[in-house]
């Protein structure tokens, strides 16, 4: 399908944003709604899935709307729909794909089911630029820290994965425990600014031969540590060391994978990747390596839809439509972990 000056529309409501977009051929954001639900599940330290999925059902109808108007458009403008299908939070997941099913028959437009990790790799086509090939991106989130390795446009393996927590939760935990507000990843972030990061000599984990991730060590001794002796250290250098002990793995990985797949481009992706010290690191590692590095406007490292719609432009371009019968599910791998 020939998919040049594409008007698509994208839904995501895999976890606890509630977000359309509108795109124009794959990156020209023309608009970007995200209403997220985080003061709502703040008071439980965590989201609960029930209330997710209620709260989708509730803002979804205005969200759209509200992406539509920003866009300056109709919605018999829209020539497409992308919608996240997985991995996520199923009852949350069926809001979006229920709901898109619905726009896609109504208004009679191709639908097409989008992998949240994709989009999350796709973010980095927002600023303009297409991706080069072979690259490596590092997609670290709530629920994943994945190495994809995409070899081609929409040919990928996973070069190393998280064999416990993912990164974004071992910040949340751990923001929790130092008694910092709900999502602990940008309260930590924020907290490090004025710590050193070598306060603390936090554990970090390597496996021989392989590039994978294990942070529930990390974060058992973090947890510790501030049990045992957390009043003898500053609350800034705690976070800092901690921040410090996953960036480094994190880096140290990815630009493993880089070098060993020769990479034309390196990007990070997800939550995580809108981690201040992340950012810095990769790009001293990136100058080291003479490896140019990119990551998406943190607003696009969170979840978006415009990143969904991004990715579905380029599924509908290779795959075509998806119809209407498509499912959802909790769990969806991008591709084989090599
Ligand atoms: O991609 P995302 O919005 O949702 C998922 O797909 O999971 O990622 C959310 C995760 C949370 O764990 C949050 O704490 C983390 O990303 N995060 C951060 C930062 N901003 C968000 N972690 C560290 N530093 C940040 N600045
Ligand atoms: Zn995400």
């Amino acid at each position: 399908m020939a998919n040049k000056r594409l008007l698509l529309i994208g839904i995501e409501t895999s976890c606890d944003e509630t977000a359309a977009a509108v795109v124009r051929d794959g990156r020209e954001v023309r608009s970007n709604v995200v209403a997220s639900q985080m003061g709502l599940h703040a008071i439980f330290g965590g989201i609960v899935p029930e209330i997710a999925s209620r709260k989708h059902v509730e803002l979804l109808g205005a969200v759209v709307d509200e992406a539509v108007k920003h866009a300056g458009i109709r919605f018999t403008d829209l020539d497409a729909i992308a919608v996240t299908h997985g991995p996520g939070l199923i009852g949350s997941l069926l809001v979006g794909v229920s709901a898109a099913k619905a726009y896609a028959y109504a208004l009679r437009i191709p639908l097409v089911a989008v992998n949240h990790i994709e989009g999350h790799v796709y973010a980095n086509e927002l600023d303009g630029a297409p991706l080069r090939t072979p690259a490596i991106c590092l997609v670290a989130s709530g629920g994943h820290t994945d190495i994809v390795h995409i070899e081609a446009p929409g040919v990928y393996e996973i070069m190393g994965w998280t064999r416990d927590d993912a990164a974004g939760e071992a910040f949340d935990k751990i923001g929790r425990l130092l008694g910092l507000p709900h999502p602990g990843g940008p309260a930590i972030d924020g907290c490090a600014r004025d710590g050193h990061p070598s306060a603390i000599d936090f554990p970090r984990v390597h496996f021989p031969d392989s590039l994978d991730f294990s942070f529930s060590g990390l974060k058992t001794a973090a947890a510790r540590l501030w049990e045992r002796e957390g009043d003898r250290h500053r609350l800034a250098d705690f976070a800092a060391s901690f921040q410090q002990a996953i960036v480094e793995v994190l880096v140290q990985h990815t630009f493993a994978a880089a070098r060993q797949v020769r990479a034309a481009e390196v990007l990070l992706a997800g939550g995580v990747a809108a981690n201040s010290a992340l950012r810095q690191a990769a790009t001293a590692a990136a100058a080291t390596a003479g490896v140019p590095l990119r990551y998406p406007h943190p607003a696009l490292c969170t979840d978006n839809a415009a990143m969904i719609a991004c990715a579905g432009h380029h599924v509908l371009g290779r795959s075509g439509p998806s119809g209407l019968a498509f499912d959802v599910f909790s769990a969806l791998p991008l591709a084989a972990h090599v």
